[in-house]
């Protein structure tokens, strides 16, 4: 069974080498998946039997700032994936990384699959019609999830008022496993079962030194406040359930 990750070098991408075993993982330069060619060229070669696909541009900011090129990548990007994908003809099984982000989170919700996205920015809005893409291949399953790696803060400080229902990045490689294993399609939910703040979150993960900060000092494209998420299809995690 050979699987491809795109996107390996990511945070998701590391957890995910862990679990599978001797995956395929084209590095951004060897398959641009925002490069038509390239991703034939590679897909064809490879003739993977599942492909995750996790590359993306994910910064808020940075999509926001650089519009075409969050397109290009997340949303054109899975197009190309989706197009060799059908020129392979071997009816590889797809699983399209997306997120909480695409729901407006307003209030303290949980939504589900079958809730209605109203994403609050352009990432979100490239990674809901990346889902939309996605759907153009039948073998395919989108997996809505929301996760930081078990490591010090990048940052400084942290949001108390910001919530969800957070994994560390090895939970949700390990909960995408158990998903390929049933090979379920449509849309799933990998969720934790708690909700709790990113500050919160931080802390989990073994942050030192950490500072707190509330939304009323950020500025910047408007966010998804509340991302917690439940499921109607699937099963909650407990975070850190992995180790
Ligand atoms: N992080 C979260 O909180 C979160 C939450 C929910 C869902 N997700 C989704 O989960 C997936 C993985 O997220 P992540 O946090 O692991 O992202 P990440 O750490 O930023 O990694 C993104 C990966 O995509 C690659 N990439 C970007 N543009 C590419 C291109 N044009 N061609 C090929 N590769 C390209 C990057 O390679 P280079 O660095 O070499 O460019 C990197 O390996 C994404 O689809 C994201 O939308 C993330």
């Amino acid at each position: 069974m050979k699987i491809l990750i795109t996107g390996a070098s990511g945070g998701l991408g590391k957890s995910l080498k862990k679990v599978f075993k001797s995956p395929i993982c084209p590095e951004h330069q060897e398959m641009d998946i925002a490069d038509k060619k390239s991703v034939d060229t590679f897909i064809l070669k490879h003739k993977p039997d599942i492909l995750i696909h996790t590359a993306a541009l994910v910064g808020i900011r940075e999509c926001e700032d650089g519009k075409e090129k969050a397109w290009k990548t997340n949303v054109e990007g899975t197009q190309n994936i989706v197009n060799a994908l059908k020129k392979l003809k071997n009816n590889c099984y797809l699983i399209y990384m997306s997120t909480a982000c695409v729901f407006a989170g307003d209030n303290e919700k949980y939504y589900t699959e079958y809730d209605v996205p109203a994403p609050k920015n352009y990432y979100s809005v490239t990674k809901l019609c990346g889902e939309i893409v996605a759907r153009q291949y039948e073998n395919t399953c989108i997996i809505r999830t929301n996760f930081v790696p078990k490591e010090q803060w990048k940052y400084p400080k942290a949001f108390t008022d910001r919530f969800g229902t957070y994994l560390f990045a090895d939970d949700v490689a390990k909960g995408i496993s158990e998903v390929i294993g049933k090979k379920e399609k449509g849309i799933i939910h990998i969720a934790g079962n708690k909700r709790m703040s990113m500050y919160g979150l931080a802390i989990l993960a073994g942050s030192k030194n950490l500072g707190k900060m509330t939304l009323a000092e950020y500025q910047g494209p408007p966010l998804t406040i509340d991302m917690s998420m439940s499921t109607k299809r699937w099963k909650k995690y407990k975070i850190g359930f992995s180790k």
